[in-house]
């Protein structure tokens, strides 16, 4: 059922077209202050809230407040409300079972138990409501990603190993990375190339100093089969001469304030202007810009800064200076406070969100209303050139500013994380989430993006990450460096980047089924096991694909950690290349030694897993001579997806495999 409130824009979520009903949505009651409506829901005892996608918490987001509103703030402690994405779908289950998807392209905020424990409730203005009746959360899941189309599938090399860090300055710097990966014998797929390839930090340019010639680079890396993955930020700088720049502001592509003007905002390259991706115009204009490197022979792109960032407008800029200059003495912490104050809040000011507007197909829109569709559209730019400079070939392409539907065109990676233990857990309880949403393909900085991580927090992470689409140590500027042969067991990440090759025809064919079933790879255990009341409880282990569970350790010094099995199940231990050990236990809980030099996880009864060898990178792993891991009584069927990787996947591409006991 959908309801209409208000004038909603329409996003391009959903696919399918439904008429809105009349009335108020079943379950809620609801309120109206002004603009803005609430739906309040009365929480059970017994009810869990599932969803929302890229947020912060725990699995079960019930007991905090969220605000759906894309926001680049690199510190994810707890007390946020908020990340970069804007993903408004929630289950709630317990004493009833329903889905709702609030296609909403400005703020929203859900109170869900935080203010009145026992209270859900959900604000906007104009928005459409959609409501999903359903027996299961798995079965309103796909309800809801039926309405929404398929997830983006990114070519198979983009589920190898990636190695990234803000500070690769050069050519020579890449090719150093590259060459320790080699000599040191850890695989690799991909490196990617930050903000400094370019020149002075000018999107679809390249530094010719620090790469002389890219394209030569890339061909070269390509011929290791390695790939490089350049980073393409959502503001252009303001610059005569730049052809970005002048081509935009003559053709009038830029986001303007209330008089027409362009709206010059701060980010790296300084002064900028902020391609107005709702216009369909401009967006066109904007993804064709990748044609510079995609001709250089670039095959993987990741869109950042596209919340988008405002590190700064001109003008709030130029009153805050003013408000300096004219400080000349500070006589009181109420001077300090107005002076410090106006500065601090020059970054990402709502306010600067209310004084640029989009041209849209219906018309001039202020931003603050579709604010959290920016980063989708920046994203849809891209996906949609791709398609015409090479149709049906399949690029590695993410974001991260979100909104759903971009889930069609592209993943997502979730931001400035820090190298900290709980950003681990945090990692896990994302995953469901994002899945919910359509987001298959995602992944954290392994290790950390911000701080110092440590050779036991890395090797901890991967050991979660060998399951994760997208596996990419990337880590900030400044920060302690963490590739992998900078630490003392270069053999053990070697072993386990190993198992990550070996787990690839498990992990891909997975991937792919629940693109083509609308299912999550990653599942929360309540939704696998409803009636197991302990299951519900379980916020630090998922299950991936349709047959493993996993329990990672995220804690510092841990030997080994609790694990609750809600069925029998194998328990698999990895150490290196694709040879395991099984040992089968009952379900019951159990505490498991798990040190930093394996991967521990569960093979689920009348399950199968295929094992492929290690291999140096994707184009190298032999899928033919597997290894099959058993836990069946009957003969069992495992369908793997053997397409080529870069194309459209086809009906004959799978193969189903029977395994007898
Ligand atoms: C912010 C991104 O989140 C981070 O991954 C990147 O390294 C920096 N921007 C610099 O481009």
């Amino acid at each position: 059922m959908k309801y209409r409130f208000g004038h909603p824009y329409v996003t391009g979520a959903v696919v399918k077209e439904i008429a809105a009903a009349e009335g108020v949505p079943a379950h809620f009651t609801l309120s109206r202050k002004g603009e803005s409506v609430t739906l309040s829901y009365p929480l059970a005892k017994e009810d869990a809230v599932y969803g929302l996608g890229e947020q912060l918490r725990g699995i079960n987001k019930r007991g905090w407040h969220y605000e759906n509103w894309n926001l680049d703030d690199p510190v994810h402690h707890e007390g946020r409300t908020g990340l970069y994405g804007a993903h408004n779908f929630f289950i709630v289950c317990g004493k009833e079972c329903f889905g709702v998807f609030l296609d909403c392209g400005g703020r929203v905020s859900l109170d869900i138990g935080y203010t009145d424990a026992d209270l859900f409730t959900v604000t906007a203005q104009d928005f459409d409501l959609y409501l999903f009746e359903g027996d299961s959360p798995l079965a309103i899941v796909k309800q809801f990603r039926a309405l929404i189309g398929r997830s983006y599938i990114p070519p198979k090399w983009a589920f190898g190993y990636a190695q990234s860090r803000w500070g690769y300055k050069s050519e020579a710097d890449i090719r150093e990375v590259y060459e320790h990966y080699e000599k040191e014998g850890l695989p690799l797929d991909m490196l990617f190339l930050d903000i400094d390839y370019m020149e002075r930090f000018k999107d679809f340019t390249v530094d010719k100093t620090r790469f002389p010639d890219l394209k030569a680079f890339t061909s070269e890396m390509k011929g290791k089969n390695i790939h490089l993955v350049p980073i393409i930020d959502a503001a252009v700088k303001v610059e005569k001469g730049y052809s970005v720049y002048e081509e935009g502001v003559k053709k009038g592509y830029f986001c303007k304030d209330e008089k027409g003007k362009p709206f010059v905002v701060g980010v790296w390259p300084g002064n900028s202007l902020l391609p107005d991706m709702l216009n369909p115009e401009a967006r066109k204009w904007f993804g064709s810009q990748y044609k510079v490197l995609l001709d250089m022979g670039i095959e993987g792109f990741w869109n950042d800064m596209n919340e988008p960032v405002l590190f700064y407008s001109e003008e709030r800029l130029k009153n805050a200076l003013a408000l300096a200059a004219s400080t000349t003495e500070i006589t009181c912490l109420d001077d300090y406070e107005r002076v410090s104050h106006t500065f601090f809040g020059l970054q990402n000011n709502d306010g600067d969100y209310r004084a640029f507007y989009h041209e849209t197909e219906n018309g001039r829109i202020v931003h603050e209303a579709v604010h959290n569709l920016y980063g989708y559209n920046m994203t849809r730019a891209a996906a949609e050139y791709f398609e015409q400079y090479t149709p049906k070939k399949r690029y590695l392409l993410f974001s991260r500013s979100s909104y759903i539907g971009m889930h069609r065109y592209g993943g997502i990676w979730t931001g400035d994380n820090s190298a900290w233990w709980s950003h681990l857990l945090l990692n896990l309880q994302q995953l469901p989430g994002l899945n919910m949403c359509g987001f298959l393909y995602t992944g954290a900085d392994l290790g950390g993006f911000g701080g110092s991580t440590t050779e036991e927090l890395l090797l901890r992470w991967l050991a979660l990450g060998v399951f994760v689409p997208l596996m990419r140590n990337h880590s900030n500027l400044g920060s302690r460096p963490q590739e992998c042969y900078r630490f003392t067991k270069t053999n053990v990440f070697r072993n386990i980047l190993g198992i990550r090759y070996s787990l690839l025809p498990y992990l891909y064919s997975e991937y792919v089924r629940c693109a083509f079933e609308n299912d999550m790879l990653f599942k929360p255990l309540s939704f696998v096991y409803p009636g197991d009341a302990r299951a519900k409880t379980v916020e630090d282990q998922l299950l991936v694909g349709d047959s493993l569970m996993i329990a990672p350790v995220y804690t510092q010094n841990a030997a080994g950690r609790y694990v609750y099995l809600p069925e029998r199940m194998k328990l698999i231990r990895m150490k290196a290349g694709d040879r395991f050990t099984e040992h089968v236990l009952e379900k019951g809980e159990y505490y498991i030694p798990v040190s930093t030099e394996e991967v521990v996880f569960f093979l689920r009864f009348g399950k199968v897993l295929p094992l492929a060898k290690p291999a140096k990178n994707t184009a190298a792993l032999d899928e033919k001579n597997l290894t099959w891991v058993k836990f069946i009584e009957a003969p069992t069927q495992f369908t793997l997806c053997r397409d080529s990787g870069t194309s459209e996947i086809k009906k004959g591409d799978f193969e189903t495999v029977l395994l007898e006991p």
